[in-house]
């Protein structure tokens, strides 16, 4: 027997829940190394218009095809597109998901690990160099590394047992402020350090001799993966968004959200690096080296310093579940009643392939490369730059070529609801301008173009 199809009780609990997945290490561990690596300033403004032109496009289509489907994402496109190959476009986010959940659950697990150093004052006393040691012995101790990893899978696991509603909407509605409001407290004392101004200059002060393909696809791979596009998350939860709301001000009002949090960790971690003496392009450990010197520069830095890997560590989970949930929603869905069962067998799944990127950067598979890459690297590079980007580009052609105007029309005026005078400018954007930039990043990227 089928339930009703659960739906969110306010508007808030929606854009709290899809806040909640877009929100997360994407935002204070990813996007600060990668704009360190790829060039501060130039790169942040590639980046913005990723967001605009590419990212935001396709969250709406996300939502778009998730509301009018009322289902999961593969389901969905074997609803709206039957006897079509659409339906692949799922089973592609199905693969990203799992990668995705290998190697984000390990940072995630780092902030366990964090979160342990913070309640023993391990920080305390030690120079951003002896912070940077612990940093390195930490990750390269790899049962240490894979034992958090497991632990946070496993509560992922847990919390998707419990449902959508529950879950994830309590969780997200009442912790994200608090986790905005440290980081606004971060950033005030990050005005104080010495050099600070040299953070703020590296971060707005674009050199655009900087800009090559590389970092063009980074960035717009960076768009995709803090606004969770691609995979049928957001498709999931536009299957969750109740036909009177309205999708554009949803999409938009979550990148605008997503995109602040992501410069209030910039504002604090970029004058630390330079006050500290690290350098920004260190890489994936950035925000977690040079934020603990924060914390030991400031008074009630212990509590400060506890609370925010607490709450980094939630914003990870809340991310988490919601790609779980992308999966377990579907063969839920498909299967009835069966949803502890599949959440077990899918966290299982998820726990085995995250072996790969979990002993890559110590330990047995230290040394395998492929492309060059370890598996850490290769998932994360594939997962970001390759399949959500390819994921989004496919939900953008599916609501601009495959549906018809008129529906898409229906769902952005929510059936009348609302006016929705940019209709015509959202629907070029869906139809030309986001996919033809996708394809025009990719070709660059291949260095064809
Ligand atoms: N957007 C999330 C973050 O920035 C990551 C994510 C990717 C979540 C894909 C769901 C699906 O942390």
């Amino acid at each position: 027997m089928s339930r009703p199809r659960e739906s969110f009780s306010s508007k808030l609990g929606i854009i709290a829940a899809a806040t909640g997945s877009a929100v997360g290490l994407g935002n204070i561990w990813r996007f600060p190394y990668v704009t360190g690596t790829y060039g501060g300033g130039a790169f942040l403004v590639i980046y913005f218009l990723c967001i605009l032109f590419v990212g935001l496009p396709a969250l709406l289509s996300a939502f778009v095809i998730g509301r009018r489907a009322q289902k999961s994402s593969i389901s969905s496109f074997r609803k709206l597109a039957p006897n079509t190959p659409w339906f692949l476009t799922g089973y592609l986010g199905f693969l990203g998901v799992f990668l995705v959940l290998a190697f984000y659950s390990q940072i995630a697990g780092w902030t366990l690990q964090y979160i342990s150093f913070a309640v023993q004052n391990t920080f305390n006393g030690l120079s951003p160099t002896g912070i940077q040691n612990l940093f390195n012995e930490f990750i390269h101790d790899d049962k240490a590394t894979l034992s958090w990893q497991i632990i946070f899978i496993i509560v992922t696991g847990l919390i998707v047992l419990l449902g959508v509603e529950k879950g994830i909407e309590r969780f997200s509605k009442i912790l994200m402020p608090i986790l905005v409001l440290i980081l606004i407290v971060l950033d005030i004392k990050a005005l104080t350090l010495p050099n600070f101004q040299e953070g703020y200059k590296f971060l707005f002060h674009p050199d655009f001799s900087k800009i090559d393909s590389t970092v063009i696809i980074n960035a717009m791979g960076q768009a995709f993966f803090t606004l969770s596009i691609g995979l049928g998350t957001m498709l999931i939860y536009g299957s969750y968004i109740s036909k009177r709301d309205n999708l554009a001000s949803t999409s938009v009002q979550v990148a605008i959200y997503n995109t602040c949090i992501s410069i209030l960790g910039g504002l604090a971690i970029f004058p630390a690096v330079f006050a500290f003496g690290l350098s920004p392009s260190s890489g994936s450990g950035l925000a977690f080296i040079s934020l603990p010197s924060v914390f030991q520069s400031m008074s009630g830095g212990y509590l400060f310093g506890l609370l925010f890997f607490i709450l980094l560590a939630i914003a990870a989970l809340t991310s988490t579940i919601s790609m779980l949930e992308t999966i377990v929603g579907h063969f839920a869905e498909k299967e009835g009643g069966k949803r502890i069962r599949i959440t077990i067998i899918c966290t299982l799944i998820v726990i085995v392939i995250s072996i790969l990127p979990g002993l890559s950067t110590a330990g047995p598979l230290e040394n395998v490369k492929i492309f060059d890459l370890n598996f850490f690297d290769l998932f994360n590079f594939s997962v970001s730059n390759v399949i959500m980007p390819v994921g989004g580009f496919l939900f953008l052609i599916f609501t601009g070529w495959y549906l018809k105007k008129e529906d898409v029309r229906e769902e952005l005026t929510s059936r009348g609801n609302f006016k929705a005078k940019y209709f015509n400018f959202a629907y070029i954007l869906i139809k030309y301008i986001a996919p033809i930039l996708v394809i025009i990043i990719f070709l660059n990227g291949l260095g064809i173009l």
